[in-house]
């Protein structure tokens, strides 16, 4: 009896959910989810919010504590994570354990938020909060402040939505109301399985609302005990592991280079166009052929066990999942043959082996300002700090990720090699995509840490590039957080100079012939009126030859030029810059493909549009 009526039921539900759309009156138009409290309900509960974890701020169970002012602990029960430090998945859905409180009508959990630079209420509702709540809200449970103008420091409450069951529904067995923010790739069958709710009873406690029209908006899911939440799983055993593939394939890749320059070595050799050295030969003699082999096999054994644990490491540095790891002194000196000649890339950067891997190891006398910034950034485009050392005499050692094509002036002013005839020029693509490495790499620098970092430094010696030439920003030196808008007007001219020596192949800041800057020729050349073009191509690198768009070189000449305005305030910012060089990567390479596609491949390309 019992079974069937419940049978009955789901074909109902089923019924509902499939024909939902046809039926006019099912869903209405205004129909909300409803978070009010009545008589009826009760003035307080326990319940959950459902919070995705997500980079850069909240990737670990501590900075979700924080930001709800939960404890950690309660965080890692809720979810059955088996300590606090356990490595959250990118994108995790958490469950966070909240009290609820019905403040007469409305059923809200306070949650108390310190502005930070560049906040607004609906900045921070979208943002940190995931809309949880909505600004509208949070304007009223904040009247003495006045929206546009929040202090950095000033206490705000944000009412996170929420809602108690009820008599009723706790009868019918429902014990939480979750409150869930709705996915554009949500459906209901994948949201009531991931929570093992009823399908029904979703659609029951959020008034049969239209599930489309609720995207990015706070819903409830009713469930009769906590969930384990089933997600999607990225990365199947962790970042761990995708950090592991990462090295691994750093490794492969700098196997691969090692016998592409074996490969050149012999061509020159044969075509005896070099009597002393090629510089790439000069750095991988015989024994480093014997611990590159011996690297590949330890590189094999060590994918099953993983030693270095990451430690931690100063105060508050604790927000990134790949914290550096403290070496033994002796494992540098080992690593760097006691920071052998043989070993050194330049000034005090010495080309290690730990573990089978390469990494660059430079040494310092004073590391903190270095160490200050670059536990502060995360970013493709700027070297990653993998390590940290120090010794007995006051030196300390950071371990960074090698970079197998050294730094980009060794490729742009090859003449500064000791003991070079040739290295290949950089093609257009490369030189464009670099630009758009460093432009990608100041602008997270310059807008998307807080505060704000300038490099202070930015020249060609400062940007290595790894093995597929991806462009990365190094040395910090001289980097510190951005006090005044004038000190990143300063990187933007640098950047300027760096797209000027891309294009010419000359360096930017020495004297020419006249005695004039280098740099500054390019204004000549941008101001001789009708014939730009001619006079760009006269003036352009020649080992580009004609392997260049002309009109992508004159947008990369007049940014260059804009970079380098006399008046600070007239540069553009890192974020037109990115944007303008994103656009010509594309149509570049657009372009490319179109003029080296086979005729029958851009017929296929076309085909699906036009059969529609
Ligand atoms: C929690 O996770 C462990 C494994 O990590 C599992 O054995 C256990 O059943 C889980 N507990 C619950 C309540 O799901
Ligand atoms: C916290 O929420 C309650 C509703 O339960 C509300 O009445 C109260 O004003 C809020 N507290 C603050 C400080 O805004
Ligand atoms: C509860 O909060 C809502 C939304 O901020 C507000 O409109 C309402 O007046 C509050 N009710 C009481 C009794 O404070
Ligand atoms: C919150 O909603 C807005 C649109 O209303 C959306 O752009 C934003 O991505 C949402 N935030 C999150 C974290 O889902
Ligand atoms: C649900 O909302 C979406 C977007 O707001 C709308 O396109 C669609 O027609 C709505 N469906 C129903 C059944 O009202």
């Amino acid at each position: 009896m019992v079974s069937s009526l419940h049978s009955l039921l789901l074909v109902f539900f089923l019924f509902i959910l499939f024909c939902a759309p046809y039926i006019s009156a099912q869903p209405t138009a205004d129909a909300d989810t409803d978070f009010s409290c009545s008589s009826d309900s009760p003035d307080s509960c326990e319940t959950y919010l459902s919070f995705r974890a997500r980079s850069p701020d909240y990737v670990n169970v501590g900075s979700i504590s924080d930001l709800f002012g939960v404890s950690r602990l309660s965080i890692a029960k809720a979810n059955n994570l088996s300590s606090e430090d356990e490595l959250l998945k990118p994108n995790q859905l958490l469950l966070v354990p909240i009290e609820c409180n019905c403040n007469g009508s409305r059923y809200f959990s306070n949650v108390t938020y310190q502005i930070k630079k560049d906040d607004s209420f609906y900045f921070v509702s979208i943002t940190a909060f995931e809309n949880l709540t909505n600004f509208l809200l949070v304007q009223d449970m904040n009247p003495t402040l006045v929206p546009n103008k929040l202090e950095i420091g000033d206490e705000v409450v944000f009412p996170l939505l929420c809602r108690c069951p009820n008599k009723a529904l706790r009868d019918r067995g429902i014990k939480y109301l979750i409150t869930y923010v709705w996915q554009p790739a949500d459906d209901i069958s994948s949201v009531s399985s991931m929570f093992k709710a009823s399908p029904a009873d979703v659609l029951v406690e959020n008034n049969y609302r239209n599930f489309t029209a609720a995207l990015c908006l706070p819903v409830l899911i009713p469930v009769s005990e906590l969930p384990e939440l089933v997600q999607a799983d990225p990365f199947p055993s962790g970042p761990r592991s995708a950090r592991q593939r990462h090295i691994l394939s750093a490794i492969v890749g700098t196997i691969v280079a090692f016998f592409i320059c074996m490969l050149f070595s012999l061509v020159v050799y044969i075509h005896r166009l070099c009597r002393k050295k090629m510089m790439l030969e000069r750095n991988l003699s015989n024994s480093e052929y014997v611990d590159i082999i011996k690297m590949k096999k330890t590189a094999i054994d060590e994918k099953f066990e993983l030693k270095a644990i990451p430690e931690k490491l100063l105060p508050g540095v604790s927000g990134y999942l790949d914290k550096p790891i403290i070496y033994d002194e002796k494992v540098i000196m080992e690593a760097t043959k006691n920071l052998s000649d043989r070993y050194r890339i330049g000034g005090s950067v010495y080309r290690a082996l730990i573990n089978g891997k390469v990494f660059a190891v430079k040494k310092f006398h004073d590391v903190t300002e270095e160490l200050k910034i670059l536990q502060r950034v995360n970013h493709a485009n700027l070297v990653k700090l993998i390590g940290i050392s120090t010794d007995n005499a006051g030196n300390c050692f950071l371990v960074y990720e090698y970079a197998e094509n050294y730094s980009l002036d060794k490729w742009l002013f090859p003449e500064s090699l000791s003991s070079s005839c040739s290295v290949a020029p950089l093609t257009w693509t490369q030189r464009l995509n670099i630009a758009l490495d460093v432009a990608n790499g100041l602008h997270y620098m310059h807008e998307h840490s807080r505060p704000s970092i300038v490099h202070g430094d930015l020249q060609t010696s400062n940007i290595l590039l790894n093995s597929k030439f991806k462009a990365k920003i190094c040395n910090f030196s001289t980097a510190r957080p951005a006090t005044c808008s004038l000190l990143l007007e300063a990187d933007v001219f640098a950047f300027g100079i760096l797209l000027f020596e891309l294009l010419s192949g000359r360096k930017g800041m020495e004297a020419n012939e006249k005695g004039e800057i280098v740099w500054k020729e390019i204004r000549g050349v941008l101001e001789t009126g009708k014939d730009i073009e001619e006079g760009l191509a006269l003036w352009i690198d020649k080992s580009l030859e004609s392997f260049y768009p002309i009109g992508g070189a004159l947008i990369l000449a007049n940014l260059a030029a804009v970079c380098t305005a006399e008046k600070s305030s007239a540069r553009p910012s890192m974020t037109e810059i990115v944007f303008n060089l994103s656009f010509l990567t594309q149509s570049t390479s657009e372009m490319d493909e179109r003029s080296w596609a086979e005729p029958e491949e851009s017929l296929r390309h076309v085909s699906p549009v036009v059969g529609r």
